[in-house]
């Protein structure tokens, strides 16, 4: 029978398939793991809900799976199956994501032999694999713990279509081949090899950003950017990273910039909103500061946000920011943290650049993106110059709903409370 990609949620159409955890004629019971997904949302977890032997993986790695299409087929004794049930529609979900899949997957219960799906690597590289028609099994990683790096493959399509790859031992070849490069004068054809133009589809991830950027780049946007003296708040968070410390959390400016947002919002309400997307008939101010940050994680650009953050202290916001940094670093983000943003800031600048013209995060109608603080000489009221650590803004507001006036009033309270930290106190 066919297993059907159930309903994750969210309004997701399609996910990429990231890992297989079985291979056709592998025994499989309820609640073993089938695969591993990401959508745009959250990487998750396919758990079966039948006990059968694996027919048919219907997909490759990295291909877009479409979610109420058939996943794998499994075959099961005469009787055991409850094929309406394969149907998604009201059926319980199958899925587990990855905040809970260590607690709601067990082991598989028939230990699987080793194929190319298990092989430590990234997507990316496995689609070079695919591309060039190798099983992963053969090339040796050199990354750490023995991780396949894009390298190891390059190497090992370069070896073998030099010819230098002996069939019955391609794993030393893979090793050696890398040392040949190296070591040997810089023929035109390892170069060719090297430098070959490469087309790749855009999928997963990067797919689900051109459809949204496309969407979000149809907004009026309105720009508008100001330069904020950190110097009072680099001092503030000097004196409090320590208490921090001791208590296992990293403080960064990050919860400053945070509660400093949702205190301006609560001046100016109209900026904490969403709108109708399409159309823009509707708009609705959230009653909650649900502020999303940028994040770059290892999977990519991604927003989780921090819910209530007018009733969280900064000490708060810092462990809610370390836990999804912590989660994002692990690919991790599940839907809870990724969804239900009001407000967005993206701290670019933990990267570098000064200014930015940041997308707005539908249906929301305001990000700002902060530059790389920079010392710089400035006057003080005497005229004299004196170092500064300066930190620049650039908000992005949907001009349909938000005109500039109030765009530049909200950014003065808020920078008013970054140059002087201490007033937050009085309003927290
Ligand atoms: N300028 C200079 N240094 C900065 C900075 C800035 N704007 N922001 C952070 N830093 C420093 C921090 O002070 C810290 O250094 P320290 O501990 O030695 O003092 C260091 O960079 C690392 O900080 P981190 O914990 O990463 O920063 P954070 O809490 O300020 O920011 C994230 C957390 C998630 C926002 C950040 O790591 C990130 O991913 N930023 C990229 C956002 C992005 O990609 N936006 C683009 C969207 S298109």
């Amino acid at each position: 029978m066919d297993f059907n990609l159930a309903d994750i949620g969210e309004g997701i159409a399609e996910v990429e398939i990231m890992q297989w955890f079985v291979k056709p004629g592998d025994p499989i019971m309820q609640f073993d793991r089938v695969c591993e997904v990401q959508s745009d949302k959250a990487t998750v977890e396919i758990t079966s809900r039948y006990d059968g032997v694996i027919d048919k993986l219907c997909y490759d790695i990295g291909d877009m799976a479409a979610v109420g299409q058939p996943l794998i087929t499994i075959k099961m004794e005469a009787g055991a199956g409850e094929p309406e049930s394969a149907d998604i529609k009201g059926a319980p979900p199958s899925t587990a994501s990855s905040d809970t899949a260590s607690t709601s997957s067990s082991p598989p219960k028939k230990k699987v032999k080793i194929d190319a799906s298990k092989v430590l690597t990234s997507p990316a590289v496995r689609r070079i694999a695919k591309e060039e028609s190798i099983d992963l099994t053969e090339v040796v990683g050199t990354g750490p713990k023995g991780r396949l790096l894009k390298e190891d493959v390059l190497n090992y399509v370069e070896a073998r279509n030099n010819g230098t790859l002996p069939s019955s031992n391609a794993k030393e070849a893979s090793i050696n081949a890398p040392v040949q490069n190296t070591a040997g004068s810089s023929s035109p054809t390892q170069h060719e090899a090297v430098f070959e133009d490469r087309t790749i589809k855009i999928k997963g991830l990067q797919r689900i950003m051109v459809k949204t950027m496309e969407a979000a780049n149809m907004i009026p946007t309105f720009g508008y950017c100001d330069e904020i003296e950190m110097n009072a708040l680099v001092e503030v968070r000097r004196q409090l990273k320590e208490t921090c410390v001791k208590q296992d959390i990293n403080l960064s400016t990050m919860p400053f910039f945070l509660k400093a947002a949702s205190l301006a919002l609560l001046e100016y309400p109209q900026l904490n909103a969403h709108v109708t997307c399409e159309h823009c008939t509707e708009v609705t101010y959230k009653g909650s500061h649900n502020i999303g940050v940028a994040m770059d994680t290892p999977r990519g650009l991604l927003v989780p946000n921090i819910k209530n953050v007018q009733h969280k202290t900064i000490k708060e916001l810092a462990m809610e920011l370390n836990r999804l940094q912590k989660l994002g670093s692990e690919g991790k983000l599940g839907p809870a943290d990724l969804s239900g943003g009001t407000f967005t800031l993206s701290n670019i600048g933990a990267i570098g650049g000064t200014y930015a013209s940041p997308i707005i995060v539908m249906p929301e109608v305001v990000i700002g993106a902060l530059g790389k603080f920079q010392t710089v000489p400035r006057y003080n009221d005497k005229m004299e110059v004196r170092p500064c650590t300066i930190m620049s803004v650039s908000w992005a507001a949907d001009h349909r709903v938000v005109d500039g006036a109030t765009m530049a009033r909200f950014s003065n309270v808020w920078k008013t409370y970054i140059e002087n930290p201490n007033t937050m106190l009085l309003d927290l």
